[in-house]
């Protein structure tokens, strides 16, 4: 045989596969973004002039248990935009 096929080579393909694996397995970012429509769209503004943090305190005004209420598994929600991006970030 020109090409035996040693244990080592088996060894490197075992660990390409994990690798890929790995990758394959690895979530793409899946939080949903901020809306660019006409109920966000000030807040686009006010992030990018005063900050986001600025921005963030308007958010509960509409999202709160009696208006646009969260979904039930939502996490902690301190800092709306480190986790909901702006679409133009
Ligand atoms: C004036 C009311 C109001 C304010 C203030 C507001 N929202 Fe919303 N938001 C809504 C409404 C209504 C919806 C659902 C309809 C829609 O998508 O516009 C929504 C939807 C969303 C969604 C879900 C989008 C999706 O894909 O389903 C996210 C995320 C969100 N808002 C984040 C924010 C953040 C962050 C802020 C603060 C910067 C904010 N909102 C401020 C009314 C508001
Ligand atoms: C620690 C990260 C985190 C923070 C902080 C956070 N959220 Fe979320 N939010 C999530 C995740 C994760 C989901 C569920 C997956 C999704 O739909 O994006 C979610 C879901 C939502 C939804 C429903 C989206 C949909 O598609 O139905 C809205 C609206 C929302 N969040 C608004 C807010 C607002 C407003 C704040 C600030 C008061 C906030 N979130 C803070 C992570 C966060």
């Amino acid at each position: 045989m020109a090409y035996p096929i040693k244990k080592r080579d088996l060894l490197l393909i075992g660990l390409a596969v994990l690798i890929l694996a790995f990758l394959w397995q690895a979530p793409p970012e899946s939080t949903s973004r901020v809306p660019y429509d006409e109920t966000h769209r000030e807040y686009y503004d006010l992030a990018s002039s005063d900050g986001k943090k600025a921005a963030e305190k308007f958010c509960a005004d509409c999202h709160n248990d009696d208006d646009v209420v969260f979904p039930d598994d939502h996490p902690p929600k301190a800092r709306c935009l480190f986790c909901h991006k702006l679409k133009r970030d």
